[in-house]
């Protein structure tokens, strides 16, 4: 039996936390930190991540505004509106929800984003200044990750952890961020992808296995390790005729089984997804307060 680590009250206790620094920022005259997000198309699985980013704006007392463009806007007005945020002294901090429109270049956009307003922390300079050590915007969902194994006091320091998938968003940052010289870190760091070979093998291996693949119930029982600590960060819509909206999440994960062989376990809905939030609130804080004179 495993401890299920909690990322919904985790995240709520992140984000009670940047609140009470919020108050004290208007106590102290300060105006709120401000929070823009730009939404392209109609997807909803982005619509909901980018709804429950500013749900989490409110809940903290930032300002938000959200910026939302048909699936036809072309890479020009998209570039547009990110230079005009950039120019827009009023807005701290803003992220463009990704994937994009296949006809809109993401690197194009995400290199036109001004790197002091880059929460995300996906421009090439604040990626740069991670693999440095130096300070930046972490991108939010590595930056959760952390925040649960820093929370729940899980030891890391030589321990043998395995991240299944090398995106540039979770699994290439997050190898980087747990091999560093600093807690938590000092692992052993494996990052597998799809030409790896017997990845059963090496998961076998994992002390902490980061699973960030997108591919529903992935990781079975056998392919882990007694007393493993498993982290799920997929969130893939499946169908489900039982629920009333015909769907429910999917992590990367046999949660059920895998549950029983693990020490601490993420869930999916309530793992990993409220910490990524949780992160960009505490970025865009970050970014609202590195401003002010
Ligand atoms: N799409 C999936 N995760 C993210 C994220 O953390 N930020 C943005 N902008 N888009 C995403």
């Amino acid at each position: 039996m495993s401890i299920r680590i909690d990322g919904k009250a985790t995240a709520a206790q992140v984000r009670a936390e940047i609140k009470e620094k919020v108050d004290q920022l208007k106590l102290d005259g300060f105006k709120l930190p401000h929070l823009a997000a730009v939404l392209v198309g109609s997807d909803g699985g982005s619509k909901s991540y980018v709804s429950g980013k500013m749900k989490a704006c409110e809940e903290v007392g930032f300002k938000s505004s959200l910026i939302e463009k048909h699936e036809t806007t072309t890479e020009e007005e998209l570039l547009q509106i990110v230079r005009d945020l950039n120019e827009d002294s009023g807005v701290d901090g803003y992220i463009v929800q990704l994937p994009l429109p296949k006809h809109i270049s993401e690197q194009k956009v995400l290199e036109t984003i001004s790197p002091d307003k880059d929460v995300d922390g996906f421009h090439p300079l604040n990626m740069g200044k991670m693999v440095a050590g130096l300070d930046c915007f972490k991108p939010a969902t590595p930056f959760g990750i952390l925040e649960l194994l820093r929370r729940y006091e899980i030891e890391t320091s030589g321990k043998h952890c395995v991240v299944i998938g090398r995106s540039h968003i979770v699994g290439t940052p997050l190898s980087i961020m747990l091999s560093r010289n600093s807690y938590p870190g000092n692992c052993t760091v494996t990052l597998t992808h799809s030409r790896t070979k017997n990845l059963s093998t090496l998961t076998k291996m994992a002390d902490i296995l980061i699973v960030a693949l997108g591919q529903p119930e992935f990781v079975t029982n056998n392919m882990v390790k007694p007393g493993a600590v498993v982290i799920d960060v997929g969130t893939t819509r499946v169908k489900d005729a039982s629920r009333e909206r015909g769907w429910r999440l999917s992590g990367d994960v046999d949660y059920k089984r895998v549950k029983e062989k693990a020490s601490y376990i993420t869930p999916v809905p309530g793992g990993v997804g409220p910490m990524t939030i949780a992160s960009l609130m505490t970025n865009t804080l970050q970014a609202a307060k590195g401003k002010r004179p």
